[in-house]
């Protein structure tokens, strides 16, 4: 493979803020983790961006340097966070009603987590059905709300001295809703906001006031927020990159591990059904049938994508493909999901797989935080803009180019995100051909 041209990459210096709207189980997972791991309290587990390597060159040449010392990456000391939320909780109260992590632990990072305030919150309850709370911005037009914002960023980056700043939503999962005549352009959507329409969402006026600041957004739920025309205009025209949606962490990463694995022997399906108790605050969220709505469409799509009913119509054009999410209080965080697999093999005959998996959401989700976090800074530095769908990695409903079908198998997007940090250095792609080594 061809070696490529070295992008040029601004460095990393200086600290970078990492702007969250929602201080929830993920976030004080996310930002006790960074205190703790700066302590010598725990190691970055789950995080390519901390433990993760990437060979380059031949099998023969034995390089393969850690991904930190590849790309210029803002070190995680260098991270400083601001949040949102509309309970006024400080990270350490949030994060102890959270419940994810031990009091031991927690006590031991209490000075810092009590620091963090959360900064009044752009909310709609006709997005999100099941709350209320008491720290929301003054009424005013959405317009206002995205001003409202835009003075947070700027009063941020000035208590704090940050030289660039990421913002990634880990607040709940709004409501599904498709694009509306609003979101067609921006000069729509900056009338709508003028106008207060409704069908602009709250993460859609965080996403604009972040856009306008100069500050890149990636989605962590999977509601639509940037997925429409207005906003990646914005992003197009300041240059800034967008990425989203939905953390890929628990069931649908299973799922893109297993599927790509039947599609690869060739083995059929004739049903998939999922079903997870879980019995955090996102639980409750995702009981209402609109915000369920939202995650249900995310979840269900990777397999179709990755089993190609089309191109394979006796293994995959018929299978039925079920998802629940179930609220039950007394599991918190630690969610459990079931999968019934129903496949078949050679001549028809049918065999079962079933996956029992115990998981913490909240564990496998703040490791994703920190890869988005610094690989959008990374992709920022390097003059990126736009979708960066080399990270679709990280999501379950990876966002993409209209003309194109998602990539939804993992090991191709571990390929693909692998292949554009070679790209971005100057370094031989990798295609795993091979036949050098025979000649
Ligand atoms: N944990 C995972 O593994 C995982 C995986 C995929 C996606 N997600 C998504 O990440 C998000 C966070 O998950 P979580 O478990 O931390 O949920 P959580 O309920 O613990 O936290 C979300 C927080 O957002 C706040 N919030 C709601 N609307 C807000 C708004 N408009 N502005 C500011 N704050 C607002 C809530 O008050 C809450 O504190 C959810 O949307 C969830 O679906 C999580």
């Amino acid at each position: 493979m061809q070696q490529t041209e070295k992008i040029r990459i601004a460095p990393a210096d200086g600290k970078l803020g990492v702007l969250v709207p929602g201080m929830g189980a993920v976030t004080t997972t996310f930002i006790a983790g960074l205190e703790a791991i700066k302590r010598g309290l725990g190691k970055p587990i789950g995080s390519l961006t901390q433990l993760g390597t990437i060979r380059l060159g031949k099998r023969t040449e034995g390089r393969s340097p850690a991904i930190q010392d590849f790309v210029p990456l803002a070190r995680m000391e260098d991270l400083v966070v601001g949040a949102w939320d509309i309970f006024p909780d400080n990270a350490y109260e949030s994060a102890v009603k959270a419940g994810v992590l031990e009091m031991p632990l927690l006590e031991q990072l209490k000075v810092p987590l009590s620091a963090m305030k959360p900064m009044p919150a752009v909310f709609d309850q006709e997005y999100v059905k099941r709350l209320n709370g008491p720290n929301m911005k003054p009424k005013g037009s959405k317009m206002d709300h995205a001003e409202m914002v835009m003075d947070d960023i700027r009063r941020f980056k000035q208590s704090t001295g940050v030289s660039r700043m990421i913002m990634i939503w880990c607040a709940s999962t709004e409501v599904f809703r498709q694009p509306a005549a609003v979101h067609a352009t921006l000069k729509d959507f900056e009338c709508g906001l003028q106008k207060s329409d409704p069908e602009i969402s709250p993460s859609q006026i965080y996403a604009y006031a972040a856009l306008k600041s100069g500050v890149p957004y990636a989605n962590g739920a999977p509601h639509m927020t940037t997925d429409m025309p207005a906003l990646l205009e914005l992003a197009r025209s300041q240059n800034l990159p967008v990425a989203g949606k939905d953390f890929k962490s628990g069931q649908t990463f299973m799922k893109t591990l297993v599927a790509p694995g039947l599609k690869s022997r060739l083995l059929g399906l004739s049903g998939w059904f999922s079903t997870n108790i879980l019995g955090n605050r996102d639980g409750e969220v995702l009981d209402d049938p609109g915000s369920f709505r939202s995650k249900e469409v995310s979840k269900s799509s990777a397999l179709e994508y990755i089993l190609q009913g089309n191109l394979y119509p006796d293994l995959y054009r018929d299978f039925y493909h079920k998802v629940r999410i179930e609220y039950y209080p007394p599991r918190g965080d630690a969610k459990e999901g079931w999968d019934n697999i129903d496949i078949f093999g050679w001549l028809g005959y049918p065999m079962q797989i079933k996956i029992n998996f115990l998981c913490r959401d909240s564990i496998l989700a703040a490791p994703l935080v920190l890869d988005i976090v610094l690989f959008m800074d990374l992709a920022q530095r390097a003059g990126m803009r736009g979708i960066q769908e080399w990270l679709s990695f990280y999501f379950k409903a990876p966002m993409h180019a209209p003309e194109l079908y998602p990539e939804h198998d993992i090991f191709i997007q571990l390929m693909k995100l692998k292949n554009t940090l070679r790209w971005m250095r100057g370094e031989t792609l990798i295609t795993h051909l091979g036949l050098e080594y025979y000649d």
